[in-house]
């Protein structure tokens, strides 16, 4: 029976009435895609060939590093029973320059971004100019090594292997490493203090079946992650996704200075303050959602997923708030997320490291002004309908998803010039006077889009 990337049901990957393609599929599989593989240290290594024979034999050879998806699961299924380590992650991702070097032709590759190539799609996402990018980013990226582990020993140790097995003819033009970032109750959060990455597509079974589901239902068809791999020897059940890396610079100090402008021209006293930032993100800094609470709440862990927007129309979350503007969550199943295909798996992980404390309320002047932001990774079945859509069409439009709520406060790109007009309270109806629209603090400096190729190509080369 072929892959149904459509299915209306959670794979449930573990049952022994799995088809054989569906099999195929998990066995060939690179993980991290259909489940977050844990990358609290990671490496990410970018990789230039300039010999395609001798890059093919280099993929090759990372082969016996790596793991399929069926494997990861498995991992993780024995580590939530006995605690027993997994691993490290190898992945491996292919540029449409790095294939016309290894001397694929990238026609059979549906998604019209990936063939462009990021550099060629600045204008679409209103980029900085390549010349301002990172220089390893403006140089031509063949292929990407992703390393992740729980430790940095691990990691350390895989990436020397990978390093040893470069040929003479493949240079490393450049390097990141991601380090996990966590609040004072260990929770994973980015540089402005925020817990971060909890609102995920679930694909699997054993992952819905954890998640409550009322007003929002986490899962999604795989069909919003996997695209068959047109280079394998069995596309129709070896199969790979896009991956999107651009790496985001954090002016911690002008984000912490807008919320508290925010919250000076809100009038917010005290405790209130910190519903201005929490007006911003769409969540308070704790993860408590504005949409179901107007204080943190201390629910307990994880923080509260289950929520849509259809009876709030921006009173209780602003609709120009960073989450509500990049997954809107309209109607339960009929949500533009759903309907477009839009959700992708967020994969990213932070980088730099702090000598302030990130999640507490001191000023602002403490605050680091650049060399921290996240390694932002996704994984999508289309590049130009997910990552390209959100980034585009409801990030960066002022308009999105009704006229005058501006520019996604956080990741917004393009000239921000509107003023915008908030509740000054929680649930409240009267609106503030216009206030100008917080000042971007994000800024991109350079990334590349890849294919993540089955395990069936890489033996195949
Ligand atoms: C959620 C921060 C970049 C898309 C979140 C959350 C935070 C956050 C704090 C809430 C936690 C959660 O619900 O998982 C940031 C920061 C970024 C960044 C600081 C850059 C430095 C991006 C980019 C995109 C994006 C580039 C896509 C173009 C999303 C999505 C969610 C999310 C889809 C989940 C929303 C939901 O389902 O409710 N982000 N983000 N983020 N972010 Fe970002």
């Amino acid at each position: 029976m072929p892959v149904d990337l459509f299915n209306t049901k959670p794979l449930a990957w573990d049952s022994a009435g799995l088809d054989a393609d569906t099999k195929a599929m998990l066995d060939n599989l690179q993980p991290n895609i259909v489940q977050a593989h844990v990358r609290e240290h990671l490496a990410v290594l970018f990789v230039h060939f300039d010999d395609g024979a001798d890059g093919k034999r280099f993929l090759r050879g990372l082969l016996p590093l790596m793991k399929s998806a069926r494997k990861h699961l498995e991992e993780v299924r024995a580590f939530d029973r006995s605690k027993a380590p997994g691993t490290p992650y190898v992945g491996v991702g292919i540029s449409k320059a790095g294939y016309l070097k290894l001397g694929h032709s990238t026609t059979k590759f549906g998604d019209n971004a990936f063939k462009s190539g990021l550099k060629r799609r600045k204008d679409t996402l209103s980029d900085p100019p390549v010349g301002k990018w990172e220089k390893p980013y403006q140089g031509e990226i063949h292929a990407v090594v992703l390393i992740g582990d729980a430790t940095g020993e691990p990691v350390a140790a895989t990436r020397e292997r990978v390093l040893a097995l470069l040929p003479k003819t493949a240079q490393v033009l450049g390097e990141e490493t991601g380090l996990g970032l966590r609040n004072a109750q260990g929770r994973g959060i980015e540089h402005f203090g925020y817990i971060d990455g909890r609102s995920q597509p679930l694909f699997l079974a054993d992952q819905v079946a954890k998640e409550p589901g009322k007003n929002w239902t986490p899962f999604f068809p795989l069909s919003h992650v996997l695209a068959a791999d047109p280079l394998a020897p069995r596309p129709d059940r070896h199969f790979g996704s896009y991956l999107v890396f651009r790496k985001l610079e954090q002016n911690v100090r002008a984000f912490r200075q807008a919320e508290e402008q925010l919250a000076d021209s809100l009038g917010l006293k005290e405790a209130d303050r910190q519903r201005a930032g929490a007006m911003l993100v769409g969540r308070f800094r704790n993860g408590t959602p504005l949409r179901l609470h107007g204080k943190p709440s201390s629910d307990g862990f994880p923080v509260q997923n289950d929520f849509s927007y259809r009876d709030d129309s921006g009173a209780k979350c602003p609709v120009g708030s960073h989450i509500r503007k990049v997954n809107p969550r309209d109607t339960r199943d009929g949500g533009l997320e759903r309907v477009l295909g839009v959700m992708m798996a967020r994969r990213g992980q932070t980088y730099g490291t702090r000598t302030d404390v990130p999640w507490d309320d001191a000023p602002p002047e403490t605050r680091p002004t650049g060399g921290v932001g996240l390694l932002f990774m996704a994984f999508n079945a289309s590049l130009q309908s997910q990552f390209e859509f959100t980034q585009q069409t409801w990030a960066d439009n002022p308009g999105f998803p009704e006229e005058g709520v501006g520019h996604d406060p956080v990741i917004g790109q393009g000239k921000r010039e509107l003023k915008v007009r908030y509740r000054e309270t929680w649930g409240g109806d009267k609106l503030s006077p216009p206030i100008a629209e917080i000042p971007q603090t994000v800024t991109m400096k350079g990334g590349e889009y890849f294919f993540m190729p089955s395990l069936a190509y890489l033996k195949s080369l």
